[in-house]
């Protein structure tokens, strides 16, 4: 260690960046500590979003499946009795047990954790409270918080007009929800409180809801959901939201302009995005600035523009997802280390963990078509429906399909794409296949186990060569 410093690195932050970060760099021989405000480590993702949504979808997903009749299509009948603060209990069980879990991770690599939140007053010296600690090597990963919208006033005790941390603890189920933006947050949790009873309707901006991802999956998905009973209002953007007693008018125009219409609700989420956390950060004081969206560049090591000042996770540009963020964690820590830390940002997964979940990575059909110069046909597509895969047939799960997009001439995968109960999980060997530079020929020619959901990644390889057998 450096005898000018008090640590090697310093991390601000303890989401999956920054804690991710603080331990490698650990593991790496180096003196850390890790500044994080909350009084539990683990950021976002472990607080107030992946974990806590994952155990709501996760429960509210078999009193779904008991109430709609999926289970006694298996000879299960049973009559659901929701009993909401105990499925609040685990999710708080799965969160408590989890953020412990990065306690006894940091007590075991020896990384401090600096109890507040941290401001620079130069770039080698970060302020916790009423104390200064300097170091080496200081990482930004403050992570992100909720876009507010205009004329909207979130207050997540109140339980009507709420964001996603309100949304987690909803006291009781509400009859009609609005949920303000199609994206993976108003999905997921307007799939939650839809199953345990609520009438949902979502609202978005833009003419297809997910947007970003494959256009294909984005309308299948839409229609899926459309069938489980969320309504949705295409091109439609919320104006304002007045709240009167327990209840909110919501008044909402298309997009485009035209005339208004209000609802009466009985709650709201607002999930129109995430924008970076740099506020009181002192950016400032070491002349680092952002950029229009209010992220920290860096290059691709993950070096801001200030020496000796780094950052990653949702503070930098990319998706927002803990994955991304984690494993940027590992890469930065190496390079400080001295060695060589990659994150391909080309090949970063995403889901949707909604029933059936939605997964892709790479890129999409219509990203592939614009590489390619606009030419169709230099892009070859195979698609394999979830209801010729004997194993989602027989779970009682048709919903879906998988979409393998490959460069025509080359065959080489450009992107995957998958609606399918499991669909987060097959995703992984699509990423693979891609980090390998694999072609559609080479995962139609690996040997799937049967009766698997991946079989059908197989045969949507198989499709690209027009050649899948079960269709
Ligand atoms: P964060 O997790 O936001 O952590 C940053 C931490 O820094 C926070 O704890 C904050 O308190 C702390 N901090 C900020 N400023 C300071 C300061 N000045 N000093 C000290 N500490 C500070 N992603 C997925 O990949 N899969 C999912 O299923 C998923 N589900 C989600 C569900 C919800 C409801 C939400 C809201 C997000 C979800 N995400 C999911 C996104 C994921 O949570 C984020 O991408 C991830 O947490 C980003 O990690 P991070 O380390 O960059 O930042
Ligand atoms: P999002 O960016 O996914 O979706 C926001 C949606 O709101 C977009 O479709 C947008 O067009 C729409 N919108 C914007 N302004 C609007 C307006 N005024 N009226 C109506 N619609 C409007 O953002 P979301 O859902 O808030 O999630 C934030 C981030 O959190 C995600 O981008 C993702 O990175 C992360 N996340 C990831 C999850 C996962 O990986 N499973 C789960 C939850 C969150």
């Amino acid at each position: 260690a450096d005898p000018n410093y008090d640590y090697d690195v310093l991390v601000i932050g303890a989401g999956p960046g920054g804690y991710v970060a603080a331990i490698r760099a650990a593991q790496l021989g180096l003196k850390v500590a890790c500044v994080e405000g909350r009084e539990t480590l683990g950021g976002t993702c472990l607080n107030v979003g992946c974990i806590p949504s994952k155990a709501l979808l996760h429960a509210s997903e078999y009193f779904d499946a008991a109430t709609n009749g999926t289970m006694a299509d298996m000879g299960i009948e049973v009559k659901p009795k929701l009993n909401l603060e105990k499925m609040h209990g685990q999710r708080r069980d799965a969160v408590k047990g989890l953020t412990g879990g990065i306690e006894f991770l940091f007590k075991k690599n020896k990384v401090d954790w600096l109890k507040g939140y941290g401001t620079f007053t130069d770039a080698h010296t970060v302020k916790v409270g009423d104390k200064s600690y300097t170091a080496k090597d200081v990482v930004i990963a403050t992570g992100s918080s909720v876009t507010p919208l205009p004329g909207v006033d979130v207050d997540n005790d109140g339980g009507i007009v709420v964001d996603s941390t309100g949304a987690l603890e909803l006291a009781k189920v509400p009859q009609h929800m609005v949920v303000i933006g199609g994206g993976v947050i108003g999905l997921e949790l307007g799939s939650v409180w839809r199953r345990l009873g609520a009438k949902v309707t979502c609202v978005e901006f833009l003419d297809e809801i997910l947007p970003g991802m494959d256009g294909d999956i984005r309308k299948e998905a839409r229609k899926i959901f459309k069938k489980q009973g969320i309504e949705f209002k295409l091109s439609t953007k919320v104006t304002g939201v007045a709240v009167k007693g327990k209840k909110a008018t919501l008044t909402m125009e298309p997009s485009a302009g035209g005339d208004a219409e209000t609802i009466e609700v009985d709650c709201v989420l607002v999930s129109i995005g995430r924008r970076p956390n740099t506020d009181g950060l002192g950016l400032d004081a070491i002349g680092l600035e952002t950029n229009k969206r209010g992220q920290i560049e860096t290059d691709h090591e993950f070096r801001t523009a200030v020496d000796g000042v780094w950052a990653i996770g949702d503070v930098v540009p990319g998706p927002m997802l803990a994955h991304k963020a984690e494993d940027e964690g590992i890469a930065v820590a190496e390079n400080i280390a001295g060695q060589t830390g990659i994150v391909n940002h080309d090949i970063i997964p995403s889901v949707v963990y909604t029933w059936p979940e939605i997964a892709g990575v790479g890129l999409t059909t219509e990203e592939a078509i614009e590489k390619m110069g606009g030419d169709k046909k230099a892009v070859k597509v195979g698609k394999f429906p979830m209801m010729a895969n004997s194993r989602a047939k027989t779970n009682h799960e048709p919903d879906g399909f998988v979409k393998v997009i490959a460069e025509a001439e080359s065959d080489r995968v450009l992107g995957v794409w998958c609606i399918a109960s499991v669909a987060g999980t097959m995703i992984a060997e699509a990423g693979i296949a891609m980090e390998f530079g694999a072609t559609s020929e080479d995962i139609a020619y690996t040997c799937h186990a049967h009766p698997t959901h991946a079989e059908a990644m197989k045969e949507a390889a198989m499709a690209v060569q027009g050649k899948a057998i079960h269709v």
